[in-house]
């Protein structure tokens, strides 16, 4: 019979108890799902009851940017997720369905010593808060708090070879997925990014938003956040991490090559074929803002693309 359980793949000492994080009404309400998934056996209500989530502890807090996090509840209903749904207020509600337990993450190709991580091994690592803007390339924009490690921690333990040029990101394909049936991207939903990108102190590795465990929509149990270049680049729900010698397909550039290009740095100087990229609309706010300059992280990325034509490398 199925119960629920205290999810066994977290660290104790990083997360509080279940039953401490929900109130008497919440923890009720999610047993009562719990009996009602028993009784159903499969479906919805029985993915549902497997759903981690929890407050992550022990994480260093970020420093404040001077600019209002967008509320917790728009981050996590208004989302790209195209392996549920080209729609994005559906993810929040389908995405319950995403297993994310057990969960590894294969970490291979050119590197000296591949190895696959279990979600727990992640969480270990020691976490931090970083608070950073996300510009969709669709003309939208959220400032969202994450929690995870920078990239390079988990190269390290890896440890690249020479031959490590680029990074592959895969993400999962499950048939709790109704997108991957069509033929909307060629699944699975991949990104890449050069080494040095990859390894710049900006990219993270992320479990956890506001505090929490990611919520399915946004990607758990481990995603991607690349803050410098359009949303889609921070590919959600990884399993595997190549390190390659060639750069590898992208999912989106694969999909319209001349409208998604392999940087997809944001760049307001630079259009998209069907509009204009020069201003965004932040989630929450009524008038447009110009959007920056590899969306505001022009001192510290800039340096990555010195002498390259940006118009033909976009
Ligand atoms: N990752 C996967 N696997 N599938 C997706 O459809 N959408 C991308 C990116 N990562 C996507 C993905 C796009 S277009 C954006 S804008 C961001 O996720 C949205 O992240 P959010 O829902 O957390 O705001």
């Amino acid at each position: 019979m199925l119960t629920i359980r205290p999810p066994s793949d977290i660290v104790p000492s990083e997360i509080t108890p279940r039953e401490q994080y929900l109130t008497r009404r919440e923890f009720i309400a999610h047993a009562a799902m719990g009996s009602a998934a028993a009784l159903i056996g499969t479906g919805i209500g029985t993915a549902q009851a497997e759903q981690v989530s929890g407050r992550i502890e022990g994480y260093r807090a970020a420093a404040p940017i001077g600019e209002e996090a967008t509320p917790f509840k728009d981050a996590s209903s208004y989302n790209n997720y195209y392996e549920f749904s080209t729609d994005k207020y559906s993810p929040a509600g389908m995405a319950g369905r995403l297993k994310t337990r057990p969960w590894q993450v294969q970490v291979d190709g050119e590197v000296a010593k591949p190895r696959t991580f279990g979600i727990e091994d992640l969480l270990k690592l020691p976490q931090q808060e970083r608070i950073y803007r996300m510009r969709c390339v669709e003309g939208w924009s959220m400032v969202i708090p994450w929690i995870g490690f920078e990239f390079s921690q988990l190269a390290q333990l890896v440890q690249p070879t020479a031959n490590a040029k680029y990074v592959e990101f895969i993400t999962a394909q499950q048939d709790t997925m109704p997108g991957i049936r069509m033929s909307i991207l060629d699944w699975p939903y991949a990104e890449g990014l050069r080494i040095d990108e990859a390894m710049h102190p900006l990219t993270l590795l992320t479990v956890g938003m506001y505090g929490q465990l990611l919520p399915n929509q946004n990607g758990a149990p481990v995603r991607l956040v690349v803050p410098w270049k359009y949303g889609f680049k921070s590919a959600k729900s990884l399993v595997r991490i190549r390190f390659t010698s060639k750069q590898p397909g992208t999912a989106w550039n694969k999909a319209a090559a001349n409208e998604y290009g392999f940087y997809s740095n944001v760049n307001p100087q630079v259009d998209h074929p069907r509009w204009s990229q020069a201003t965004e609309r932040r989630i929450g706010e009524f008038r447009k803002r110009p959007t920056l300059m590899f969306n505001g992280y022009a001192d510290q990325v800039a340096g990555l693309y010195t002498g390259m034509d940006l118009n033909k490398n976009f």
